[in-house]
């Protein structure tokens, strides 16, 4: 099971990265565009932070143009870095190619679980299914993972893994990873909540002051 970080920001990496238990990074151009910093140079320093795959996306809509960028990317960037490519029919024929090449790909803009088999069947390394888009347009964003979950059992064969994206809520992560999803990428902020609860700050806190209570009666 993989936790992602889903951010272009290089400080968010550092600080989960230190955490120890960061597996990997997902970007998109809208999250370069909000850091509003270099493409290559956000993904160089992300992939120096963390040593699991990081995600870099091609803009290009026509395969050649993926493969070219895609080979590009790869050329020019740290040994981690995978490329992301949109599920459309150029994607595949990008993914077949990048992905016979020894290239990793992580087909990205899933939204149904036949979607997510062809890009399998591409060789892709990940497929991203965006649970939150299809909560958002009133359909249950869960049941994608299901389904798709359901099909990876029947044919194991199938090594692509399921890297659960758009994700909004710590629940969102745990429903992804007891439904079988083999990664679940989320911004930084559900990182933060994954590790918070209420009774373990006001469970430090009483010990905290219990412990000064002792120390002050001099039986420490
Ligand atoms: C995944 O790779 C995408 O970058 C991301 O999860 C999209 O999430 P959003 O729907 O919150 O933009």
């Amino acid at each position: 099971m993989e936790l992602f970080l889903d951010t272009a920001e290089v400080e968010e990496v550092r600080e989960i990265a230190s955490w120890g238990i960061l597996d990997g990074v997902t970007t998109n151009p809208s999250l370069i565009k909000k850091s509003g910093r270099d493409f290559k140079q956000v993904i160089g320093e992300i992939a120096e932070l963390c040593s699991g795959p990081i995600s870099a996306e091609v803009t290009a809509m026509d395969a050649k143009g993926m493969i070219e960028e895609g080979l590009a990317l790869k050329k020019e960037l740290p040994e981690n870095v995978i490329i992301k490519v949109p599920c459309t029919a150029e994607g595949l024929i990008a993914t077949k190619e990048l992905s016979s090449q020894g290239i990793g790909v992580n087909v990205t803009l899933i939204f149904n679980a036949s979607q997510a088999l062809m890009a399998a069947k591409a060789g892709a390394m990940y497929v991203s299914p965006f649970v939150g888009r299809l909560d958002d347009i009133g359909q249950e964003g869960m049941d994608l993972i299901a389904q798709i979950m359901t099909i990876w059992r029947e044919y194991p064969e199938i090594r692509t893994k399921v890297l659960a994206a758009s994700i909004r809520h710590p629940t969102h992560v745990l429903e992804c990873l007891q439904l079988g999803a083999h990664t679940a990428t989320m911004p930084t902020k559900i990182f933060r909540q994954l590790m918070k609860h209420p009774l373990t700050d006001s469970g430090i806190e009483r010990f905290l002051s219990d412990w000064a209570e002792v120390e002050n009666a001099g039986n420490a």
